[in-house]
């Protein structure tokens, strides 16, 4: 593939994005000294080690190790080719590459079929669309929905369409543009017959609500029926495009507005997200009538720090919330709760009383995790009997040791012992004790963490490592340098087998006539261990130059390791020569050993 796009195209693809842009896309990043930092999105941390540099053009991850450039970043966070980085970043640089599309599917990790299938999503959703806002066949429909508020512009914008009443129309409308029956089973548009193996279509006479994936590709259908039959909602099975369990609903329109406002919001059905999208609320996003999975948390994360749930108010929206607020927050996330009036969905709270009073007596007046979670322990129980009050008394307390600010914890504190009337020194006193226990199992695991991430791994190394590495990383800013070194190992090479690797690239590539850039040398790296290592290497902060005096130093540690070496061979054989009673033997090898010693 690199053939297909000159280096030089790529090269200046890479020098007019920023990776410090690009990566905030997926990344919250906050400047700190040279570089900038923020939670990596490659594994779960809740403090950050996940460090880019402007200066370098590259990113690194101290907890788990991933590192490189801007393209390296886009193919891990988004699953692309390398040529498809390219291709994105191209775009975004309005750089003009002069490949053809049908070249990049020739290229894409994306199997053919999967590309057939969204393709075939992709005509339906037009045509659904079509028949609900032009058609006669589609306007009761059309008319449903305008009765229940939706506009016609959030028509528009989520392109909701309408499925025929019929058995076979969208099998015959794909089949004859060229789609095999085969495929669109497999898509879960059609459903195989088991007793003439004949299809039927899947959705019928229902509103269709496209459901695309993160890039804008339609990749499944919810259809809701009209009126009450049943089931309400029909959705598309799980494919090989489509994971219930990874894709939230309306994600790939709100991620601007997401970004933007540094928050989501979350909610439990596709109309909530509509009608809060129609009042302004344009962070929404809703699961797929599924509870939230690690998945979703995880894409979530990517983007904010701080989630507002929006959830039904019945029993089972509040445990849902519950559960949802539960392991955002154990991602790390600040939760707020949005509470609606008992047995309103936002729905139907915008319906009744309107988008603004929704953003501002509903989202606007959402209340913190804890005070949520007052309210959560205290349904079910009757507080005026003195067992039940005593249960919700302990479960709270057990909740607020856990608050980690120190302020709030006495807010709910005194909030708890005013309802109660408790001594709030008695309350104070049993918060200690919980904390104390909990913090004897929590400093264990703390402790466990620090001994292996950061500590560990340098603090052991020998010293020829961090002086080869030290070196390598001057080598990578100065070809001068380069070739110096060069000359003092007189031959000799690197202790440590990737690094002689890259030093001898680096030297092809400065021969190649490139000037030092450890983000394109990165890319002149086909080997994936080589380029992590380079940009750990090319992250490190040395000094911008380097005297003789250290250089020579560093040196010394690189030969002396190869002498040790010698050293300890030349002492074996000297103690073979011994056995066999060579005494001259051993003696000049003796004499090698002072040597040896000696230039130490
Ligand atoms: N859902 C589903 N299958 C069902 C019912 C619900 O997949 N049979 C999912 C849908 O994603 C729906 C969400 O669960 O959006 C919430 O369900 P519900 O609250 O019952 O629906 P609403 O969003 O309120 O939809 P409507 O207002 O159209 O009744
Ligand atoms: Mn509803």
């Amino acid at each position: 593939m690199a053939e297909r796009i000159a280096e030089e195209k790529i090269n200046a693809i890479r020098q007019s994005v920023d990776i410090v842009d690009v990566i905030s896309d997926y990344v919250q990043l906050k400047k700190q000294g040279r570089n900038y930092f923020g939670l990596c999105p490659f594994h779960g941390e809740n403090t950050p080690s996940f460090s880019v540099s402007p200066d370098k053009q590259l990113y690194h991850c101290f907890g788990c190790g991933a590192g490189g450039n801007v393209f390296s970043f886009l193919m891990e966070v988004e699953g692309l080719s390398f040529l498809e980085s390219v291709i994105k970043l191209a775009e975004r640089a309005n750089i003009d590459l002069q490949i053809e599309a049908s070249d990049v599917s020739k290229e894409k990790s994306i199997p053919k079929e999967f590309q057939q299938m969204m393709e075939a999503h992709e005509l339906l959703r037009k045509f659904y669309h079509h028949l609900l806002v032009n058609t006669k066949d589609g306007q009761h429909a059309l008319e449903y929905l305008l009765s229940r508020g939706f506009t016609r512009e959030s028509i528009e914008k989520f392109q909701i369409g309408y499925s025929l009443n019929s058995w076979d129309f969208v099998y015959k409308f794909l089949t004859k543009r060229g789609f095999s029956p085969s495929l669109l089973e497999k898509a879960g548009l059609i459903i195989k017959r088991e007793n003439n193996g004949s299809y039927f279509d899947r959705f019928r006479d229902r509103i269709m609500f496209p459901i695309f994936d993160r890039n804008g590709n339609t990749i499944a259908f919810s259809g809701r029926s009209l009126g009450a039959d049943e089931p309400k909602y029909l959705n598309s099975p799980e494919t090989a495009i489509f994971n219930k369990s990874k894709i939230l609903y309306n994600f790939h329109l709100a991620r601007p507005s997401i970004r933007k406002q540094q928050q989501a919001v979350l909610f439990e059905g596709f109309a909530d997200v509509i009608a809060a999208d129609h009042s302004g609320v344009e962070n929404g996003i809703a699961t797929m009538g599924t509870s939230l999975t690690d998945d979703h948390v995880a894409l979530i994360r990517r983007y904010v720090q701080s989630v507002t749930i929006c959830y039904d108010s019945d029993h089972a929206g509040i445990e849902a919330a519950y559960r949802a607020a539960t392991m955002l927050s154990e991602a790390g996330l600040q939760i707020k709760i949005a509470l609606l009036p008992e047995g309103l969905d936002p729905d139907d709270y915008i319906k009744k009383y309107g988008g603004d009073k929704f953003r501002h007596d509903v989202i606007g007046a959402s209340m913190t995790f804890m005070s949520f979670k007052l309210l959560y322990y205290r349904r079910g129980k009757n507080l005026q009997i003195e067992g039940e009050r005593l249960q919700y008394i302990e479960e709270v307390l057990k909740e607020i040791s856990m608050l980690d600010n120190a302020v709030e914890k006495d807010y709910y504190l005194r909030q708890l012992a005013a309802e109660f009337s408790l001594s709030l020194e008695a309350l104070k006193q049993q918060v200690s004790i919980t904390e104390k226990r909990m913090k004897q199992g929590k400093n264990r695991n703390m402790q466990n963490m620090h001994t292996f991430s950061a500590f560990k791994k340098d603090q052991l190394r020998p010293a020829y490592y961090t002086a080869e590495r030290c070196l390598i990383a001057h080598m990578l800013k100065n070809s001068d340098v380069a070739y110096k070194v060069q000359e003092l190992l007189q031959g000799h090479t690197f202790n440590i087998d990737e690094h002689q690797a890259i030093i001898t690239y680096l030297f092809g590539f400065y021969e190649d006539g490139h000037s030092p850039d450890s983000s394109a040398f990165i890319n002149y790296l086909k080997d994936e261990k080589l380029k992590r290592i380079v940009t750990d290497i090319a992250m490190m902060s040395i000094n911008d130059e380097i005297s003789d005096q250290e250089m020579s130093d560093y040196i010394k540690q690189v030969l002396n390791y190869q002498k040790m070496l010698k050293i300890k061979e030349k002492e074996l054989e000297e103690k073979e020569a011994e056995r066999q009673k060579d005494f001259a033997r051993a003696a000049a090898i003796a004499m090698e050993i002072v040597q040896l010693r000696k230039s130490l």
